[in-house]
Parts: C-alpha cells; sequence; structure tokens
C-alpha cells in the first residue's frame, strides 16, 4: 500500500489541485454554485475510492456530503470529518500567486485551502483508497462525514447531527484539521477552544453631522465604540465582563506541567510574528494563555471617514465584530448574554445600541485514554518515526464537541498542518512532505485501529 500512495502520489497532486480551483467560500452568496461544485467533487471522490451510499444532503445552506463502506464485521467504525469550505481570500493583492490557482513551489502547495482543510483531509481520502485498490476491503468499518459551513460556524450540520445520529453512529471521530505542535513533530490535540462571536453597532445621531456644528453637543458613536471596547479588558489582561469566568475549569498541576515541558520558545514566535514581545493574561505561560484561557478580540471595526484626506465629519453609526475563544466549561449562549448584558450596563443612554450573536461553538476536551488514541498515537509515530506529543488548540472546530456528546464517538485531531501555513491569511500552503505524513497516519490508524 504504501508504494500505490508512492507510485501515485503525482497524481494526487493533480487532483489536490483540481479540488483547490474550486472557489468553495462558504460566507459568500456569490459562491453558492462552486459549493454545489465543490460538493460534488467530494461526492465523485468517495465513490472513486470506493465507499459506497454516497449522498450529497442539500440542506438550508451548503450541502452535506456522506458515504460508507461498512464490511468489516465486527470491527469498529471510523467517522472521518472533514470540511470543503474555505475562509475568504482579501487582501488579495498579497497573494504571491492567485488563491484558487495552485502551484507547487518550495516542496508546498499554495491555494486557499491548501490546507484548511482541503489539503488535510485529502490524505484520509487516498488512505481508503490505497486499501481499497490493493487489498480490496478496509480493516476497519468508515464513514466519511465532509461539510461545507464549517468557516461559518457548521449551522446546517447543527441541525444535520441529531436527526441522523444513527447514519453517523461511530466508535471514533478522525480528523485532521489542526497543526502539528512543530515540524516533522507527530502530534495528536486533545482540546479545542470554544467560540462566541459578537456584534456591536452603535447609532448616534439620525445622519452624519458636521463635527464643528455639533461636535461637543451629541454622542459620537465611534468614541462610544472605543470607551465600550476599552472596557472590555484590564491592564492584566483579564476579561472585565461579570460572571466570565465563572464556569472555567481550572488547569491542573499535571497539565501546567506537561504544558512546560513542551520545547516551546517566546522570543521564536514573537520574532516570527514581527513583534517586540507577546502580551497576555498576567500569571499563564504562552501556552496555557493559547489552549486554556479564554480570550477576547476585536476582529473589525468600522465607522465614519475612512479615506484619503481628511473630512470633518461626525458619523452617525460606528460598529465591530468582536470574538471570545472559549475553554472548558464556558457555554457560547451564556457567555453571549453576560457580554451583552455587560455591554449595555456601561453604554451611555445618548446612544442606541445594537448587539448580536453571530455565532458560537462549545469548547472541547477529550479524553487521552480511548483505544482510539492509542491507536492513532502509535500510527502518527510509525509514520513520523518519531515520539507524538500530545496538545491543546487555540482555534476552534465546534461540531466536535457535537460529535463527542450526540454521537458518544471520541475525537481524534490528528493535525498535518503547521501553524506558518498562513491558514485564513494570504498565501496559505501545506507541506508536500505533510501530506505525505498524513496519508501514512490515516493508513496505519486504520490498520492500528482494527488491531484493538
Ligand atoms: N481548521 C480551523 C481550526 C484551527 C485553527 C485549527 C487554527 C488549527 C489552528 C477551522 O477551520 C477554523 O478556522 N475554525 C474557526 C471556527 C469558526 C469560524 C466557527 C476558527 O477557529 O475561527
Ligand atoms: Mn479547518
Ligand atoms: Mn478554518
Amino acid at each position: 500500500m504504501i508504494n500505490y500512495l508512492n507510485s501515485n502520489f503525482e497524481n494526487y497532486i493533480e487532483e489536490l489541485k483540481d479540488f483547490l480551483r474550486i472557489k468553495s467560500i462558504s460566507s459568500k452568496e456569490e459562491h453558492k454554485d462552486d459549493m454545489i461544485n465543490c460538493a460534488n467533487n467530494v461526492a465523485d471522490k468517495m465513490r472513486n475510492i470506493g465507499l459506497e451510499n454516497v449522498n450529497v444532503f442539500q440542506t438550508e445552506g451548503h450541502p452535506i456530503v456522506y458515504g460508507d463502506w461498512l464490511h468489516a464485521k465486527g470491527k469498529p467504525t471510523v467517522l472521518v470529518y472533514g470540511h470543503y469550505d474555505v475562509q475568504p481570500v482579501d487582501p488579495l493583492d498579497l497573494w504571491d500567486n492567485p488563491p484558487f490557482d495552485p502551484i507547487i513551489k518550495d516542496g508546498k502547495i499554495w491555494a486557499r485551502g491548501a490546507n484548511d482543510d482541503k489539503g488535510q483531509m485529502f490524505g484520509h481520502f487516498k488512505s481508503v483508497e490505497a486499501f481499497m485498490k490493493v487489498k480490496g476491503e478496509l480493516p476497519v468499518n468508515i464513514k466519511f462525514l465532509i461539510e461545507g459551513e464549517e468557516e461559518i460556524g457548521s449551522p446546517s450540520l447543527t441541525k444535520f447531527l441529531p436527526k441522523n445520529k444513527d447514519l453517523l453512529k461511530a466508535d471514533c471521530v478522525l480528523i485532521s484539521d489542526t497543526s502539528m505542535f512543530a515540524p516533522d513533530t507527530p502530534t495528536i490535540t486533545y482540546g479545542l477552544r470554544g467560540l462566541t462571536y459578537m456584534e456591536i453597532e452603535v447609532t448616534g445621531p439620525n445622519r452624519d453631522l458636521h463635527s464643528g456644528s455639533f461636535g461637543g453637543a451629541v454622542a459620537n458613536p465611534i468614541n462610544e465604540l472605543a470607551k465600550i471596547i476599552s472596557q472590555l479588558q484590564d491592564k492584566r489582561g483579564k476579561i472585565k465582563i461579570p460572571n466570565f469566568y465563572d464556569d472555567v475549569v481550572k488547569l491542573t498541576k499535571k497539565e501546567r506541567d506537561n504544558f512546560r515541558k513542551l520545547k516551546y520558545s517566546d522570543k521564536q514566535l514573537a520574532q516570527e510574528l514581527g513583534v517586540k514581545q507577546l502580551q497576555g493574561e498576567e500569571g499563564y505561560i504562552t501556552l496555557e494563555r493559547l489552549w486554556a484561557r479564554p480570550t477576547l478580540d476585536c476582529n473589525g471595526i468600522v465607522g465614519g471617514y475612512t479615506e484619503k484626506g481628511a473630512k470633518t465629519v461626525l458619523p452617525s453609526k460606528a460598529s465591530a465584530k468582536i470574538s471570545m475563544r472559549l475553554v472548558p466549561n464556558q457555554d457560547p449562549k451564556n457567555i453571549a448574554k453576560l457580554f451583552e448584558k455587560y455591554v449595555r450596563s456601561i453604554a451611555p443612554k445618548s446612544i442606541q445600541l445594537n448587539v448580536s450573536d453571530l455565532h458560537g461553538g462549545s469548547p472541547l476536551l477529550s479524553p487521552l485514554t480511548d483505544k482510539a488514541v492509542i491507536a492513532a498515537a502509535k500510527a502518527t509515530e510509525k509514520a513520523f518515526g518519531k515520539k507524538t506529543v500530545y496538545t491543546r488548540e487555540g482555534g476552534s472546530i465546534p461540531i466536535v464537541v457535537e460529535f463527542m456528546k450526540q454521537l458518544k464517538a471520541t475525537p481524534i485531531l490528528m493535525g498535518m498542518g503547521l501553524d506558518t501555513d498562513n491558514i485564513h491569511s494570504p498565501n496559505e500552503h501545506f507541506l508536500l512532505k505533510n501530506l505525505k505524513y498524513g496519508m501514512l497516519s490515516s493508513l496505519y490508524f486504520l490498520e492500528e485501529y482494527s488491531k484493538i
């Protein structure tokens, strides 16, 4: 099977390039047809590798693609999850090569989705293909579930899941959509942060005003919005929303010790990001701040005159998008309520506030004792020829915790990406080497998991 993968690797790159050419941006209405195209492409991939019961489920949003092979009697069932949707590509002028025109350069494939998540999920398709073509069967039962709305909070899959528990029933969920701790370091991730994403819109006067004729007599929405934002965090990096930390599970001594054993350099990260030094919540090291502490960040802010030169104007409106990354056991809906309550309590009467909860997801902490995790660690060790490390992750994949809760399936986050791959950013890429590691890890995992 390894020979099969190696001798077909060039063809796989061409197939991945075709996959990456599809502009499957889930958040943009104008790409609706591209999303349908991409879902059909995924379904074709499933059929080509020998999956059965392939189905493109229509939803209120973008299609969900499913396929399975369930002939390994008495063996466990693996649900492979991934997402075919990608993030928008702006700012376009910062791409060295067009985002949907993939190229190979420096041992990497460059395109939007090269890592997140088309490139990463691709390895699982190819490991299944290798088994089916070489052996004619799989060592375990397998189900593939590939959605098109992960980047917008998985609204359709959230509804689909409880209605299709039998269809999706599995012992573990295998996912490659996270990062390795370091290059060439096999990594199993056991925690993801959750998310609450809010928008605040501040409205002042009923129209834009001359800032000389009216400035001083009426609240300026930008000034007031800035004041609100400045009151969300204190100098020590603590979030000031009352009761925000109530449900946060404290880090155990053991976990803190483990984090400190991982080779990690603040200096190197600062250098790589072009900042003089890092900054975060007092009393925690960087890995704790990223993986196990909740945070609040303004993601975007608009208002007033932003074009060239000066215009003396007191704007009617200003708005900001604010995300909070959550950790167990914070509840995204509850955090949204606390956020709104606090923002309203600090806003002056002179403005009108509109606070909306755009989307969210629960944080995840998964058990490391499950047989699937042990098989996964063995598999990645075999593929990389190195010891597997266990990490948590600062990013979110909101549906994963639902798999755990609703299907009672253990998540296996077997990421093949690197934090330097520029996901969500211009010049996204994926190392071809990691594509290969992904195929091998997936193959060995199916083998190992069938033995227990
Ligand atoms: N694959 C990422 C999650 C991730 C981020 C893994 C960083 C490793 C490092 C996923 O596609 C993602 O971007 N998730 C969103 C979720 C949100 C849109 C609901 C995120 O974390 O912002
Ligand atoms: Mn992803
Ligand atoms: Mn993403």
